[in-house]
């Protein structure tokens, strides 16, 4: 064996678990830092390793070869860490752990650099239509507006920062750092076959092991049972015969339609979704206990059934009111405008209660862009339909709680997307709004992508006071 070749073999032993890294990232030409989270000798002469790009999201951690690795830069664990206790290694940083209220994400903002690269770094991807390709993932929009005095709407509001918000403890998902051990970190199941679509999942879902080692899991789409192989899901549809998710069909326009399913009655179900779920959802952990939840299912329908797009869940009860706990959009569905449409449905059930609303705490990187967008629509729609009042008076008038009022978002939310705009100022002793000819214009611009909105005369449902039930 020629010297070179013997230095390299002995290199490769040295790339051991915590190790980092440049590392080819898959589909492009990129050479990110990266962590070993763990190696594979299966084959003595061609060792697998798991690799987590620092500063990106841990969606895009897969496992590669030996000649995606630059052994030249190769980083030995650094020996002062700290020991942590479950044994684990070092734990690179993805954007949820990172994330704070109303900041852009290091792993965001580097994809935002990306674009127009060789393949657009995927922020969300992984799946295939059987029948269709699904649309490449793309970057992010900008995300910032310089604001130049011009209409204005007073408001009598003070600016304040949000408070801090303390993530919930309890609930069918919950953060629990005990389970972000080596083995939950680590993405076990390779493609998820839900109706017509293949499916490759983002993080770890505990599904059963016998199953996750399979090359594909086959989910009945309806009622969202696993099973191991085709001829079990062809056998399970003869029985199952359900065409539209459990529970009751409470809002219809068109092809949408959402159900309301109760965590508690619809047990066997809610869990189910949950593990679909988790398979997009990073920072929050299963918990079986799906009784204290409402599942918002939406669906689109066709000749075969009401497909599964998207969920939220809600608690019944929440102290914080929030009213979104988890939100998903299937990843063949995402980027169309439906996660805006689950938001928009939220806000619709919180204004049906009387009441602002807020999305569970953290926010995920993509949750946090879908809300930020959200939000500034909904606050800029609001402020931009005032008619000017009586003749004489210079500018519309409208305060930072009438927005709430008319939009059910939290006041937080609503002070804070203003800033994020940067369309607040100080002026002669009070705050306003100040909207820019630019500023409206992009909105007006961006509303044109919102093909499909929530119409709520085609809502039926009645809220229900859960406090003053016996049981839930
Ligand atoms: N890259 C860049 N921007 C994106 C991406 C992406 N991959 N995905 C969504 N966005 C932006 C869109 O551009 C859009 O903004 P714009 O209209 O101003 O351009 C906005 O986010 C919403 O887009 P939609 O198409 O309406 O949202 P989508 O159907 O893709 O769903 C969701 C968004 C639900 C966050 C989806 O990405 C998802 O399910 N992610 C995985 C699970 C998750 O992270 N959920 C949120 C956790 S936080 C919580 O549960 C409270
Ligand atoms: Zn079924």
């Amino acid at each position: 064996m020629a010297d070179n070749e013997t230095e390299q073999t002995n290199t490769v032993d040295l790339v051991v678990e915590g190790c980092r890294l440049p590392v080819n990232m898959a589909g492009t030409d990129e050479w990110p830092l990266a962590e070993i989270l763990s190696r594979k000798d299966v084959d003595r002469a061609a060792p697998e390793f798991y690799v987590h790009y620092i500063d990106y999201n841990k969606r895009l951690d897969e496992w590669v070869t030996l000649d995606r690795l630059n052994l030249d830069k190769l980083q030995m664990p650094k020996k002062d860490k700290t020991p942590v206790k479950d044994g684990r290694s070092s734990r690179a940083s993805t954007p949820e752990r990172d994330m704070v209220n109303g900041g852009l994400l290091p792993g965001l903002s580097r994809n935002k650099s990306n674009a127009g690269r060789k393949r657009k770094l995927p922020l969300g991807e992984g799946s295939e239509d059987l029948a269709q390709d699904s649309p490449a993932p793309t970057p992010p929009p900008p995300t910032n507006n310089n604001s130049t005095p011009g209409a204005v709407v007073n408001s009598n509001s003070n600016s304040n920062s949000n408070p801090p918000h303390q993530p919930r403890q309890t609930g069918s998902m919950v953060l629990d750092k005990s389970h972000d051990d080596i083995v939950t970190r680590m993405k076990n199941v390779n493609m998820i076959e839900l109706g017509r679509y293949r499916i490759r999942p983002w993080y770890f879902s505990p599904y059963p092991v016998e199953l996750t080692i399979l090359p594909v899991i086959y989910l009945c789409e309806f009622c969202l049972k696993y099973m191991k192989s085709r001829k079990c899901l062809d056998r399970h549809k003869e029985k199952c015969g359900l065409r539209h998710p459990p529970g009751n069909e409470i809002y219809r326009k068109g092809t949408i339609s959402f159900f309301e399913i109760d965590g508690r009655k619809n047990k066997n179900y809610s869990q189910n979704l949950c593990l679909l779920a988790k398979l997009f959802l990073d920072h929050k952990t299963l918990y079986y206990d799906t009784d204290p939840f409402l599942f918002y299912v939406m669906t689109e329908f066709d000749n075969r059934g009401y497909h599964i797009v998207g969920y939220f869940s809600k608690e019944k009860e929440s102290t914080e009111d929030y009213n979104v706990a988890c939100i998903l959009t299937l990843p063949p569905y995402q980027r169309k405008g439906y996660g805006k449409l689950l938001i928009e449905f939220s806000y619709v059930l919180s204004h049906f209660e009387g009441k602002t609303g807020s999305p569970e705490k953290p926010l995920s990187d993509l949750g946090l862009l879908s809300y930020r967008s959200y939000w500034s629509q909904a606050v800029l729609e609001t402020i931009l339909k005032l008619q000017s009042p009586d003749e004489g008076a210079e500018r519309p008038l409208i305060t930072i709680n009438e927005i709430c009022e008319t939009t059910s978002i939290r006041k937080e939310d609503v002070i804070s997307t203003l800033q994020y705009l940067n369309l607040i100022n100080y002026y002669k002793g009070q705050y306003i709004v100040t909207l820019s000819q630019d500023v409206i214009d992009a909105h007006n611009k961006s509303m044109l992508k919102r093909k499909i909105r929530i119409d709520p005369k085609c809502l039926h449902w009645n809220p229900k006071d859960w406090s003053k039930r016996g049981k839930w």
